[in-house]
């Protein structure tokens, strides 16, 4: 037992010390005063394990209304509302939907659209609420001075609602990247998630929203224009687990497409046997109807042709706190967890 609460307690010190700092301050000083409160951890260890991650407990929180403060306040407000963050916590997971992961993802997209010469069909798997799915719809400003933007939208009859503005998605870049002259053609667009968000949900949205970090307004501001994007023409969202749905959704795919399949920051909720399923399968998609998979993942869940999953010709020193992108297994780029830096090998 005791070494249950030490483990929640060590969680809630890793995150304040190593993923907090540098994006959220508020965040690492309530984790690391939640790591030092014995009473609060043990409230945290009555969760099933995989709901005691310091990210849910936080986003629960500011869900309800928890306001950046110092932690005396933040802690009486979770007293004051337990029964109702122990509710959401049980009945919500981190399904954050970082639409900025678009910029990483780009130039992979536009380089299949060209080297197949066909528009593309996208299918994302663990697409929470399909913001991913829109790469053809946002614009672009990489800091060597590319901007990459959608022509504007065709011209709305009087009487009818402006159309919504893309979110400028800002990406630090080195190496050669093939920064395209022009978005692709997106002709379909599908996803699977275990529990898809709908962003005609105003729960769902409110969730989103808190599943962003408090002082990161940026990433607030480029999520709504996203979800005003989506709720124009919302994307297709199969329920279940990617394992399962895969095929019999890549069969729906226009056969005159270049099918890509992609995911960021989602292997890490996958088995190392799932993993390795999902790696067969799509080798199977890409034999039997043909396709493209773009896995842009951190570096412990990299699923690698030969089941192991570090990149053995990379320091592992070069990923740490990065992701690495995947086309059909090889690796292509070192990229920020958030979209915010491309690094082209
Ligand atoms: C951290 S979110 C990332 C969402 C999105 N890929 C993005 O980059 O914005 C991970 C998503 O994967 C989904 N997921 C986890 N395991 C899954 C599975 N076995 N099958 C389908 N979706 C899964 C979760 O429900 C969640 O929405």
């Amino acid at each position: 037992m005791a070494g249950a609460v030490l483990g929640t307690s060590d969680w809630y010190r890793h995150f304040g010390t190593v993923d907090a700092p540098g994006s959220s301050a508020c965040y690492a000083d309530w984790s690391l005063h939640i790591a030092d409160d014995p009473a609060l951890i043990a409230r945290i260890d009555r969760w099933p394990h995989n709901k005691r991650q310091p990210l849910l407990l936080l986003a629960a929180a500011r869900y309800l209304g928890a306001e950046v403060s110092p932690y005396g306040k933040f802690r009486n407000f979770l007293d004051e509302h337990w029964a109702d963050v122990s509710r959401t916590v049980l009945s919500r997971a981190t399904q954050t939907n970082e639409v900025g992961r678009c910029a990483t993802l780009l130039p992979s997209f536009a380089a299949i659209s060209a080297a197949e010469q066909k528009p593309l069909a996208l299918i994302e798997v663990g697409a929470s609420a399909g913001l991913a799915l829109f790469p053809d719809r946002y614009s672009y400003e990489y800091d060597d001075g590319t901007t990459v933007t959608r022509l504007s939208a065709e011209p709305r009859p009087a009487g009818q609602l402006a159309a919504p503005e893309p979110p400028v998605l800002r990406c630090a870049v080195s190496g050669a990247i093939p920064v395209p002259a022009k978005l692709p053609d997106v002709v379909w667009r599908a996803g699977i998630d275990l529990n898809p968000l709908d962003v005609a949900n105003n729960d769902d949205v409110a969730w989103l929203e808190a599943l962003i970090w408090p002082e990161q307004d940026f990433r607030r501001k480029r999520l709504r224009q996203a979800i005003g994007i989506a709720r124009e023409d919302p994307p297709l969202l199969v329920a279940g687990d990617l394992n399962e749905q895969l095929m019999s959704l890549a069969g729906q795919a226009p056969a005159d497409a270049a099918l890509v399949v992609f995911h960021s920051a989602v292997m890490g909720y996958l088995s190392a046997g799932g993993r390795s399923r999902f790696r067969s399968t799509v080798q199977d998609l890409a034999a039997s109807r043909g396709c493209h998979w773009l896995s842009n993942e951190g570096e412990t869940v990299i699923v690698q042709e030969d089941g192991s999953t570090v990149v053995p010709e990379m320091a592992a020193g070069r990923l740490r706190g990065n992701f690495l992108l995947l086309h059909n297994g090889r690796p292509v780029a070192i990229t920020g967890p958030h979209g915010q830096s491309l690094d082209w090998l």
